[in-house]
């Protein structure tokens, strides 16, 4: 009998990836499940917003950027590339050093979920809209996270694990961002995940011997997707120029230091994982932020001063007190936590009130990857 396996990788659509035979639970694994369910500050929330208003966004002042940019992604260059081919080499799970095997896999759970949840948004404001422009740029958004979805699943599945995403659709809490909160925060993680895989990818590049996991030799045309999402979102904002002005201004300098800051928490989590990697975290940090914060100038009209001698200092505070936080949880002590709550509170305030760079923007938002 023929059987006729389908691969995510493959698809069309985002129906036809989320129905492909690696999206189904074919392994379900209850702890990467109970992992990606969890909603804390550091980890990929799911979010909903006002899709009607999202709907009634008109692209017309932004139109010939807006139709090349469309026709790049129905073009589809990476149709087929998210699948293991014979670039993937066998991964010895079995003898993994155990603390870096550990982070790994909350690395892969927490990028998966990521992924997902871009997926969800994106496949639901596709299935809400009556706008063509909207509709289809969300629904060929939703296919390639879909597909990026599918692969980091199928990393997981060699190690015994995977994520139930039809699970975390039905129950994982849903955030609500009014749709100009969706705008910052999605377009900067999507360019922030652009510079994290390219920095990888090119460290990677030169230090061969750290590349401990094939995954990574996908990152390149991986990371040109989140570079083309975060496109998408400029246009979208670029359309109304309130929307990057104004007392808007700061809440994109909140979203900045946020989406910098949980990053750099974050990654201070999985000491080992850098390690093998070969890469500092401190140095990895600020290289991404400064990739990210080059390509925000298409848009925003401020940058982060990261140079600035509180910035690295702050950073630094905010993760102890995050440790410490953690520490006191893991204890159980409702007391023990107020003290770092408090200080990881002054540190961001102290991270946020740093002045911030200003600058003029383009009359065009258009770039290319660059890195
Ligand atoms: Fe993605
Ligand atoms: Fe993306």
């Amino acid at each position: 009998m023929n059987v006729q396996r389908t691969h995510s990788a493959d698809a069309a659509t985002v129906e036809e990836a989320l129905a492909a035979d690696n999206h189904q639970g074919v392994v379900d694994s209850e702890g990467a499940t109970a992992l990606a369910m969890q909603n804390t500050l550091l980890t990929p929330r799911f979010y909903t917003t006002d899709f009607d208003e999202m709907d009634a966004i008109d692209v017309t002042p932004v139109r010939a950027d807006w139709d090349k940019l469309i026709a790049q992604m129905k073009s589809d260059p990476n149709k087929g590339h998210f699948k293991k081919n014979e670039d993937w080499d066998s991964v010895d799970w079995e003898n993994m050093e155990p603390r870096l095997k550990a982070e790994f896999i909350d690395f892969l759970v927490s990028s998966c979920t990521a992924e997902f949840s871009g997926c969800v948004l994106y496949k639901e404001m596709k299935r809400r809209g009556n706008n063509e422009d909207i509709v289809t740029l969300f629904q060929l958004m939703a296919r390639d996270e879909a597909r990026h979805a599918g692969f980091i699943n199928d990393a997981l599945r060699e190690a015994g694990i995977a994520v139930n995403l039809g699970f975390l659709t039905q129950k994982k809490k849903y955030t609500y961002f009014r749709p100009k909160f969706i705008y910052y925060a999605t377009y900067l993680s999507e360019k922030i995940g652009y510079a994290r895989y390219i920095t990888i990818y090119r460290h990677l590049e030169k230090h061969p011997e750290h590349r401990f996991h094939p995954i990574f030799k996908w990152f390149r045309e991986w990371c040109n997707d989140e570079f083309s999402h975060g496109e998408a979102f400029a246009l979208l904002m670029k359309t109304d120029p309130k929307l990057t002005s104004g007392g808007n201004v700061l809440w994109i300098k909140f979203f900045l230091t946020a989406v910098y800051s949980t990053m750099y928490v974050r990654d201070h989590q999985r000491p080992a994982f850098h390690e093998a990697l070969g890469v500092d975290p401190d140095w990895y940090g600020q290289e991404v932020f400064r990739k990210t914060s080059a390509i925000s100038e298409q848009i925003f009209p401020i940058t982060l001063d990261i140079d600035h001698p509180r910035w690295m200092k702050g950073l630094k505070r905010l993760q102890r007190a995050n440790a410490d936080l953690a520490a006191a949880k893991q204890r159980g002590s409702l007391l023990g936590r107020i003290g770092p709550s408090a200080r990881a509170a002054m540190a961001f305030v102290s991270l946020f009130t740093i002045p911030a760079k200003k600058h003029a923007v383009p009359d065009t938002t258009r770039m290319e990857p660059a890195y």
